[in-house]
């Protein structure tokens, strides 16, 4: 039986084409400004943003923890939804490593901040507590069930923010998969953050990186704070192409991720006890599964060569990507349907 790996998008190999591109990359010392091609990458990436500028990190977790500090000083707030990846999944980097504080406020299922708790949780100017220094937002949201946020939601965080003098950052991991699925352009997503940092090694299907976009200063600071967490690479042209190859050719194919992912999801909406929690909007697809273990139902799914997460809170996720094909989908639904029908 061939594996099915639904386990994440950041499984994706580089294509033959993506490896002759990175192969061929002209290359320098990126510490000195001098790699060709992560200096055309990096303007290639802020254009797409619309941003004046963009800096290439190793990971979407240096990018928001680079955002993070170069947005606010030590002793400051950020806001940050109690779902968001920066929250959970980050080590609390922004604590450890940058004395900056996480104030959570809920996310709705949606992926949205709760603006009234978002504005009631916004220091006021008190001797007694902390700045709030900024406010985040992540799109597409993953333990949210990559949930896409559209113009409107982001329009809103721009608002109260404006409201407080405050700054928005926007963990944009996912971004071009909440742009295919909205049919809009990334950079009207991103023009309601002043910095927007999106991932090369998931539905991109890169083998390594991320990027941060903002204005020009704004970047240049942050590139001394990548430099201080040991972030400054030399040579990592060779890792830029793939981006470059990326942009031009894997983006529009994100909609085949999202089909897939509805197709595995009416599919699994049919079978006995099985919720989706919630409808998949891009290419993460949560479910839960009434009378199993989810641990159980991962493990009997895993002897069947189908690979995918017990996320705890008695979810499920699938995730859809480059390299998985509608046949694939096909065939890990019928195994599902066996796994199911054998029982607990
Ligand atoms: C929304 C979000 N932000 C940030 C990250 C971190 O990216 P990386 O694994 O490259 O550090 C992830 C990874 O899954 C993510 O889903």
């Amino acid at each position: 039986m061939d594996p099915i790996d639904l386990r994440s998008d950041t499984l994706t190999l580089p294509s033959p084409q993506m490896r002759e591109a990175m192969a061929a990359a002209e290359l320098g010392d990126d510490v000195f400004a001098e790699d060709p091609t992560i200096n055309r990458f990096q303007e290639m990436a802020a254009e797409r943003l619309g941003k004046e500028a963009a800096l290439f990190t190793s990971s979407g977790t240096q990018s928001n923890l680079v955002a993070l500090l170069t947005h606010c000083g030590r002793g400051a707030e950020v806001i940050v939804g109690d779902e968001a990846h920066i929250l959970f999944f980050e080590q609390g980097g922004a604590w450890a490593l940058g004395g900056i504080g996480l104030r959570p406020v809920r996310n709705d299922a949606k992926g949205r901040l709760d603006l009234a708790e978002a504005r009631a949780k916004i220091r006021p100017d008190d001797d007694h507590f902390p700045r709030t220094g900024l406010i985040t937002v992540e799109n597409t949201h993953n333990r949210c069930g990559g949930a896409v946020l559209d113009e409107e939601d982001l329009a809103s965080v721009r608002q109260l923010a404006d409201d407080h003098g405050l700054p928005v950052h926007m963990d944009g991991a996912r971004l071009f998969n909440a742009a295919v699925a909205l049919g809009v352009s990334p950079a009207s997503l991103a023009a309601h953050a002043d910095s927007v940092c999106f991932s090369l090694s998931k539905g991109l299907g890169c083998p390594v990186g991320s990027v941060i976009c903002g204005t020009r200063d704004f970047i240049r600071e942050a590139r001394r704070n990548r430099k201080l967490l040991g972030g400054g690479m030399r040579q990592a042209g060779v890792l830029a192409a793939a981006g470059i190859y990326a942009l031009d050719n894997m983006v529009d194919r994100l909609a085949e991720d999202h089909e897939n992912a509805r197709l595995a999801a009416d599919g699994l909406r049919e079978m006995p006890g099985v919720s989706l929690d919630p409808e998949p909007q891009s290419n993460l697809i949560y479910f839960s599964i009434e009378g199993w273990d989810t641990g159980v139902f991962v493990e009997r799914l895993a002897e069947k060569a189908v690979l995918c997460f017990d996320e705890g809170r008695r979810r499920i996720r699938w995730v859809t990507h480059f390299g998985i094909e509608r046949s694939h989908i096909e065939e890990a639904l019928t195994r599902t349907r066996e796994t199911i029908a054998a029982g607990t």
